[in-house]
């Protein structure tokens, strides 16, 4: 596939260079800006109970308050170790992106300010898990081997689509985090400087996404429709869906069984898609043969 070449674009500039000045004056980094040798409360959360995948399901309701508690310190290691490979994959995307420019303007100034961002963030969900002290998730092999050779595929439509499907999946989650006080306040201190931060990532990948469809043929369209939903189909379920299950002492077949079939957990994956789905559909890479893929994921309805 062949890569496109950059078009000039004055909105995408503009936004670019608003982007790069509110970088300059809002860019944390953790390792200072977080207390990590504070001690975890033992009784607090550490994700939401109400958007733990086993909620209200018999499994949870067997449950006592401890192993409530630790599902969700699993949880939330779940999302930090995905969200550590899929902003790596996020990296490699840009990087494709910047190697495609003919000169190095403001929105590749503003890709590199993101790729910077990404590494903080990466090493800040590390942090994390050192300290949630869980098992380490693995990445499925079913994304892993693949991702080199979809990647090849990438255009920008693809790059800015699966930066924002992974960047508006954990922004929902997070800045409902963040606010919650049930939280330990570890959680919520590194939720509050990734949605900071990622507030700006999805306002440069919906500028560009936009701007690659307005100027992308037909065909090409076409093809980016069925490729990213596609992706969505492979990867949302990962992003969303812990395993390791037995850690904390549940049958892992039927946890598993269990949190797919949550008609509570399908209500917040649709909730959890609300923002993304709207935004793909308005800029017309959702159609309806796509719907059956986006509701395969479980962010549509
Ligand atoms: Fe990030
Ligand atoms: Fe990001």
């Amino acid at each position: 596939m062949t890569q496109q070449a950059p078009h000039p674009s004055p909105n995408c500039d503009a936004v670019a260079r608003r982007l790069l000045n509110a970088s300059a004056v809002r860019s944390y980094d953790p390792c200072t800006e977080i207390d990590w040798d504070a001690p975890l409360a033992p009784d607090l959360w550490f994700w939401p109970p109400e958007r733990l995948t086993l909620y209200g399901t018999p499994l949870w309701e067997r449950m006592d308050h401890r192993q409530r508690v630790a599902l969700s310190r699993h949880e939330a290691a779940h999302m930090a170790r995905m969200g550590q490979w899929f902003e790596l994959a996020i990296i490699r995307s840009l990087t494709r992106y910047l190697m495609s420019r003919d000169d190095l303007d403001a929105r590749a100034f503003y890709a590199l300010t993101e790729m910077g961002d990404e590494t903080r963030h990466i090493t800040m969900f590390g942090r994390l898990l050192g300290r949630l002290e869980c098992r380490a998730h693995s990445v499925p092999a079913h994304i892993r081997l693949p991702f080199p050779l979809a990647a090849a595929c990438f255009q920008d439509i693809t790059t800015f689509t699966s930066a924002l499907i992974v960047e508006e999946v954990l922004d929902r989650y997070q800045r409902e985090a963040m606010q919650d006080e049930r939280l330990q306040p570890l959680v919520r201190s590194v939720c509050r400087l990734h949605v900071s931060e990622e507030a700006r990532h999805v306002s440069f990948a919906r500028a560009e996404l936009r701007d690659a469809v307005r100027r992308a043929s037909r065909g090409h369209l076409a093809f980016h429709r069925s490729f990213t939903a596609l992706l969505a189909s492979h990867t949302v379920p990962a992003l969303v869906h812990p395993d390791r299950f037995g850690d904390i002492g549940l049958d892992p077949r039927q946890a598993r069984h269990q949190a797919r079939h949550n008609p509570h957990h399908r209500d917040t994956l649709l909730w959890v898609g609300e923002k993304l789905i709207a935004f793909l559909t308005d800029v017309d890479l959702i159609r309806r043969p796509q719907h059956h893929l986006w509701r395969r994921c479980g962010l549509m309805a």
